[in-house]
């Protein structure tokens, strides 16, 4: 649970300010102690006093009047303070309710625990100090609630606002398909990466929060999607930008093993959840030449392809990985059991921000498996399947 001070920290950051109302309902079918409860407590200018003779009226008040504690007697006619406050907790949950009793009785205050939720359970006779540090408590503590609420649903909106700010970038991205010069996308790519970094602060953040808090499973997965989306397109930037400054790809060379390459390729892929609900058929041919090469760029080259396959595919589908020995070298291929790559993207299909239709990616995928295998002096290419589906080859000399 978050403490007091990191609570001041964040309200301080979110400008969430006080939430109490200073509402506060005395509950008793006693006029009497009706009028004792309240003369202190009207002494205390921090709150509005209501009185209701019964579990009934007080309700009737509950709807209409902003509170913070109700502070009931349990034994009423009619309606019981405990029944009360459990009605109460469906109408208002951001109410505490504190029960007053004039027995030692065990069953309400079991119930007022369990059922009512009751924030606090006093004994009749009370001492007025009692009844006013439990009521303070009590507002201490719908107000913690009601802050804890207020800034979860601030996070949850500043959610919805990130997520509609990486569409706009994903949509200029798109626009830049005209520019040719791979200069000018590198110095793009720098302004959008240092948008995209301030974006991931924050949503790492908001993923803290609300991991923090009673947050929807749904709306932590999201962010949690969300996040994971914001941070492959971050790595593709950043890949991106140091091709520009350099010219070429940073490739560091050295002994791979094929197998090991598919063996990566396939471990990374394992930690999306849809890759392991496909079908996988991985071949690789005995005794492959060794390569000269990257391996972990050649292995992202390859987690690109597959994950290309896993979008084009439903559950259950094939896809097949294979590494065998073609041209005195190597061909690494995926190959899905799909519809195959759309017909009016063929011509710039390994070209940046080449993205289909519906595509939840950038379009960076292919251009950048193209540059990672042409930075090995290899090549890419798209083979039609006679059965559907598509199949990329990767050709890299040993
Ligand atoms: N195996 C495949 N089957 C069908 N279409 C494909 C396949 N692989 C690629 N495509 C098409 O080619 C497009 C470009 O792929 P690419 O990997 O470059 O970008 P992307 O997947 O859209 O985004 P990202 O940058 O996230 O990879 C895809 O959007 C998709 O339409
Ligand atoms: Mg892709």
């Amino acid at each position: 649970m978050i403490n007091e001070r990191e609570i001041a920290t964040l309200v301080a950051r979110f400008g969430v300010g006080n939430q109490l109302n200073g509402g506060l309902l005395l509950v008793d079918d006693e006029p009497n102690n009706l009028v004792v409860l309240r003369g202190f407590l009207d002494d205390e200018e921090r709150w509005q006093v209501h009185t209701a003779a019964s579990g009934e009226e007080a309700l009737a008040i509950a709807e209409k009047t902003p509170l913070d504690v109700v502070v009931t007697d349990h034994r009423m006619p009619g309606m019981t303070g405990v029944d009360l406050l459990e009605k109460l907790r469906r109408l208002r949950p951001d109410v505490a309710g504190i029960v007053l009793t004039g027995y030692a009785d065990m069953d309400a205050l079991e119930a007022a625990i369990n059922r009512a939720a009751a924030f606090r359970f006093l004994r009749k006779p009370w001492e007025p100090a009692d009844i006013l540090e439990a009521i303070q408590q009590a507002s201490n503590l719908v107000s913690q609630r009601r802050i804890i609420e207020r800034l979860v649903s601030l996070l949850s909106e500043r959610g919805e606002m990130l997520r509609a700010s990486f569409e706009e970038v994903k949509r200029q991205q798109q626009a830049l398909l005209h520019l040719e010069r791979i200069g000018t996308v590198g110095k793009l790519a720098s302004g959008v990466t240092h948008d995209l970094r301030n974006m991931v602060t924050s949503l790492r953040e908001a993923e803290y929060q609300l991991s923090q808090h009673a947050a929807s499973p749904e709306l932590r997965e999201t962010f949690t999607l969300g996040l994971a989306h914001v941070e492959k397109i971050l790595s593709t930037l950043k890949t991106l930008q140091d091709f520009a400054h350099a010219g070429k790809l940073e490739i560091a060379r050295a002994p791979a093993d094929p197998a090991d390459v598919v063996r990566d390729a396939v471990t990374i892929s394992r930690m999306d959840l849809h890759f392991r609900l496909r079908r996988l058929v991985v071949d690789v041919a005995p005794d492959l030449p060794p390569l000269q090469a990257d391996r972990l760029k050649l292995s992202q080259a390859l987690v690109n392809l597959i994950q290309n396959a896993v979008q084009a595919t439903g559950k259950d589908s094939t896809v097949r990985i294979a590494a065998r020995p073609a041209d005195g070298g190597v061909e690494l291929s995926v190959e899905d059991d799909g519809p195959g790559v759309e017909t009016e993207l063929r011509p710039r299909l390994f070209q940046p921000f080449a993205s289909g239709k519906g595509s939840p990616g950038l379009g960076m995928g292919l251009y950048m498996a193209r540059l990672i295998v042409e930075s090995h002096g290899g090549s890419i290419r798209l083979v039609d399947l006679p059965g559907g589906g598509a199949r990329f080859e990767l050709r890299l000399p040993s």
